[in-house]
């Protein structure tokens, strides 16, 4: 057996054959099943998009009309589901509401079949349809309201919105919520992803698979990151204090939110579309100065750290973005994950077509051969 060397964080090691999308990181191109987020963002939607992601192909025209007919179906979460959820603190994140809900589903829908085409279908299909209600369903009821029921009439995205603000979106921030749905579903195996991964290496069950990268996905150098740039953006205040925000960040060393990326060493082309979103959104519901202070943010950030490949990154902007749809901070990686449950989806496929369970090795550093000291002796 090869001795391989340590790499920290696994970086530039293959931890598995793939189909499902493809990153070049130095010319910052990203493709799902071969095509490029910017076709998809354009003309696929969410929904669509999750089906080529899941199943390999984009579906026709009769094919995608069931699929968005059987998610519509499976939209409403049982009511043992919500009253679980209505026990959760107010307090609590979210994140931890959606992992704690998601696994909980493993309950409901326990017979696990994993070698039947139709289960993995049911499963795939009942994930992507509950868990934006489930997310809904907790914001409504953490503030003490009663849960919104899905709106059959309402597509996917433009349903989240009305389920989460209570009346229907206008179309312009619908069509830009499914846009970031789908820009968000898949990149490749970042942490969430292996997380899900190793899970369904075991031959667990679907739910568990999820609520395991959901847990992943909820850390600030990951999800987390995009609640933490509105934070910044906040603190900063205005245009002005930008560069002696930055300054101050040059100095200490410490990292710039929003920006940087393990694979990226241009900007992240997820953050340009992102960045015409959000200048699609400001043009027609009003500017404030959060989007004068990120673009000049980028310019300071790329002047001086640009030459190390640091650029901005998926959530440098999606905050942004969502922070004008309405949507409250706290909810932006559980936004982040109703998306990427499409790209954890097609991951658990493709890990149970060629299955090895993940185990790898360590580099051992302790001692050896050490004595059992009795407590008395202990100092
Ligand atoms: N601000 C300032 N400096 C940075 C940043 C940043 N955001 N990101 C990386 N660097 C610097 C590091 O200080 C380091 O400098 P050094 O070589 O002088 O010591 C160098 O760039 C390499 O940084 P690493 O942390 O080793 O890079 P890694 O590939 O491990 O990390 C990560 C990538 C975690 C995304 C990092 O860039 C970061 O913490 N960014 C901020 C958090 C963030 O925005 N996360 C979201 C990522 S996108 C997503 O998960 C969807």
């Amino acid at each position: 057996m090869n001795v391989c060397e340590y790499k920290p964080g696994l970086e530039g090691i293959p931890a598995a054959q793939s189909s499902i999308s493809y990153v070049d990181g130095k010319q910052g191109i990203l493709e799902y099943r071969g095509i490029r987020i910017e076709e998809l963002a354009v003309k696929s939607t969410f929904l669509e998009t999750a089906y080529l992601l899941i199943w390999g192909e984009l579906p026709n025209k009769e094919e995608l009309e069931t699929f968005e007919n059987e998610i519509r179906y499976h939209r409403r979460i049982k009511y043992r589901i919500r009253d679980m959820m209505k026990c959760f603190p107010e307090t609590g994140h979210p994140m931890d509401a959606l992992q704690a809900s998601a696994a909980a589903l493993g309950l409901f829908y326990s017979k696990r079949a994993l070698d039947n085409p139709a289960y993995i279908r049911e499963a795939a299909v009942r994930l992507l349809a509950k868990i934006p209600t489930m997310v809904a369903a907790f914001q409504l009821m953490r503030k003490g309201n009663d849960a919104v029921k899905p709106n059959d009439e309402l597509d996917y995205a433009a349903n989240f919105l009305y389920m989460l603000n209570e009346r229907e979106p206008d179309p312009l921030a619908a069509r830009i919520f499914d846009i970031c749905l789908t820009l968000h579903a898949e990149h490749t195996i970042n942490a969430s992803t292996f997380s899900a991964m190793v899970t369904a290496s075991t031959l667990t069950d679907p739910y568990a698979v999820v609520a395991s990268a959901v847990g992943t996905l909820a850390g600030p150098l990951h999800g987390g990151a995009n609640e933490e740039v509105i934070t910044m953006l906040e603190e900063i205040g205005s245009v002005e204090n930008v560069r002696p925000y930055l300054d101050r960040c040059f100095e200490e060393k410490s990292k710039i939110m929003g920006f940087g990326h393990r694979v990226y060493k241009v900007k992240d082309p997820r953050a340009t579309i992102l960045q015409e979103l959000a200048e699609q959104l400001f043009e027609k519901f009003g500017r404030d100065q959060y989007y004068d202070i990120a673009i000049e943010m980028e310019r300071v950030v790329e002047e001086r750290l640009g030459e190390k490949g640091i650029y901005a990154n998926v959530d440098f902007y999606s905050g942004l973005v969502y922070r004008k749809l309405g949507i409250p901070t706290d909810l932006f990686t559980p936004v982040f994950a109703i998306a990427r449950v499409a790209g954890w989806l097609a991951h658990w496929k493709e890990q149970l077509g060629e299955n090895r369970i993940f185990r790898p090795t360590q580099i051992y550093r302790g001692r050896r051969d050490a004595s059992y000291t009795p407590i008395k002796e202990r100092m």
